[in-house]
């Protein structure tokens, strides 16, 4: 197994099963200064190597449930402490590598992809009052029926970042096709921030958060787990609440521009 740590993202493990390697794979970002991310799982030995915590690796091991997962693993920390790769904390020694720096696609190329994938276009939206803040976002999807889970990627530099990921419910409203202006009033084309977005068509949903009555549908969720991944925050949200409002086609966001999705029912 091999525990990889990026810069920005948790700690994940890859070939959890295999118990005849053991390392620690480090973005090439981290070179200079691994030591603030490799706390997570434990802590530098020397400049090549790291003691990391078994109850760390069990943690972030989607196999950690498995009773022969569990058995293999003890298996494993007791060779390492019978060669004396442990230490009197019971950590193991883990040599560091380098992950293979690639190079990413040129940033252009990357918008012009995704510039092409169609989309709906949803305001997300928390807070109460005066603290309310809300967003126009497109990168909305359904993860999980079972139970209902969705996701949204937040831009870290938005305005709305630390009012969203710092509350216990938030709310995500479909846009109907006529709904461009709201969509550029919340996506800050209008100068306009903070609870000022807001007025008398949002009222505040029973199950804590501020929803769009004219919105084509609106979800309410309670935030069920965040995770850090390059420039933004991915939240994921746990439905407790939908509601239908309008039904008049779905605003649409495609090759650069904001349509109306009309179409006959
Ligand atoms: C159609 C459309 C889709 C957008 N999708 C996202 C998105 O998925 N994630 C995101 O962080 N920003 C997205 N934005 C940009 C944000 O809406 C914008 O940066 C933000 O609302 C600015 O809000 P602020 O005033 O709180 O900074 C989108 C903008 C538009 C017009």
């Amino acid at each position: 197994m091999r525990i990889v740590l990026t810069s920005g993202a948790l700690p994940r493990l890859e070939g959890a099963a295999d118990f005849k390697r053991f390392s620690l794979v480090i973005d090439p970002l981290l070179r200079g200064d691994p030591a603030p991310a490799v706390a997570a799982i434990g802590e530098m030995a020397d400049a090549d190597h790291v003691w990391v915590r078994p109850d760390a690796i069990r943690a972030i091991c989607p196999l950690a449930g498995d009773p022969d997962w569990a058995k293999g693993f003890d298996a494993m920390v007791g060779y390492a402490a019978q060669h004396g790769w442990t230490d009197d904390k019971g950590r193991i020694r883990a040599h560091i590598e380098v992950l293979e720096a690639l190079e990413p696609v040129e940033a252009g190329v990357f918008r012009d992809a995704m510039r092409r994938f169609a989309s709906g276009v949803c305001i997300v939206a928390a807070g109460e009052g005066d603290g309310r803040c809300g967003m126009t976002v497109s990168a909305f999807t359904s993860v999980s029926a079972e139970p209902p889970l969705v996701l949204v990627c937040l831009n870290r530099s938005a305005f709305a970042h630390s009012c969203l990921t710092g509350a216990d419910r938030f709310s995500v409203n479909i846009l109907g096709a006529q709904q461009e202006e709201t969509a550029m009033l919340f996506a800050g084309q209008r100068g306009i921030h903070g609870a000022d977005r807001f007025d008398d068509l949002w009222q505040q949903d029973g199950a804590g958060a501020p929803v769009l009555t004219t919105a084509h549908h609106s979800i309410v969720c309670a935030m069920e787990s965040q995770h850090v991944s390059g420039s933004h925050t991915v939240l994921v949200g746990r439905v407790v609440a939908a509601s239908t409002g309008n039904d008049d086609g779905a605003l649409l966001n495609y090759n650069g521009a904001l349509r109306q999705g009309t179409w006959a029912a």
